[in-house]
């Protein structure tokens, strides 16, 4: 686990976008982010989830957030474009943007792999990243130092039989990861990094492993140092690196 203490006011100041905020990973990192001083921007599908959220933000004190309702699945290259228009008009920079969104499906031999699934699971874990990447880094550009975070999994870094498009995507996402940091080293402040957040208490890792009791698990509070340390400046040197949480400083 990262040995890593945040001062309270790391991110003051900081605008974040996260994805799949409503629920697991991305509400504990939104949650998270917000108490150490970002003004949030709530991305997600169930804008209930993204309300409750809102809600425990907004009570804790912490700077009001912004809930953003979209669907990965479904949004064009057009709607991610809108999406930066709309950060740009009210914030005028983004400083940190966390790919944390994702499906899993079934996990099933390559043979008789679902095609259906093949391609929604390709359209969320690995095409709406970089759609929402491209779109952003315009208005990433404008923030002093910017961080990029995607989110994949130890099938992402070693292929395993029956994770079928859910592995292919995130090594995809790997490979984006790697295409971006290379090419942002020179000329731009943005760093770019992937982590493995090892398995989770969330409802991804519950309805796939039925015969795990989950409180042998982390819970997603549990993980954010590695998340606050990359998405914060105390990392302003590290892009490229694809993370998990036992990194070491
Ligand atoms: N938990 C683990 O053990 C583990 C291990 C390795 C990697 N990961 C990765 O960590 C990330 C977070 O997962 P989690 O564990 O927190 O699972 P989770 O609780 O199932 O959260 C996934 C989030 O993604 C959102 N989402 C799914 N499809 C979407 C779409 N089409 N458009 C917009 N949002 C969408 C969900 O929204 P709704 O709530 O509205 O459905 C939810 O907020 C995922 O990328 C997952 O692959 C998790």
């Amino acid at each position: 686990m990262l040995d890593y203490t945040p001062s309270n006011t790391l991110l003051t100041d900081r605008i974040i976008l996260v994805t799949g905020a409503g629920d697991g990973i991305g509400k504990a990192a939104a949650k998270s982010f917000a108490a150490h001083g970002a003004t949030v921007v709530l991305l997600g599908r169930t804008t209930a989830k993204l309300e409750a959220v809102y809600d425990e933000i907004e009570q804790a004190g912490h700077p009001q957030p912004a809930i953003y309702p979209m669907n990965l699945e479904g949004a064009t290259p057009n709607d991610y474009e809108n999406l930066a228009q709309v950060l740009i008009k009210n914030f005028g920079k983004l400083d940190g943007l966390l790919h944390n969104a994702g499906i899993l499906g079934s996990l099933t031999p390559i043979e008789h792999y679902n095609v259906d699934q093949w391609y929604k699971i390709m359209q969320v874990n690995l095409n709406a990243p970089f759609l929402l990447t491209k779109a952003c880094l315009k208005v990433m550009k404008q923030s002093t130092d910017a961080s990029i975070i995607f989110t994949s999994a130890n099938v992402g870094r070693t292929g395993k039989a029956y994770w079928g498009a859910y592995s292919a995507a995130y090594f995809g996402i790997e490979g984006l990861m790697q295409v971006l940091a290379d090419e942002l080293e020179i000329n731009t402040k943005i760093r770019v990094n992937s982590i493995d957040p090892g398995a989770v208490q969330t409802k991804i890792r519950t309805d796939n492993y039925p015969g795990e009791d989950p409180n042998i698990l982390p819970l997603p509070a549990d993980i954010m140092s590695l998340y606050l340390y990359l998405i914060g400046p105390d990392s302003i040197k590290v892009s490229g690196q694809a993370l998990t949480m036992d990194y070491k400083i």
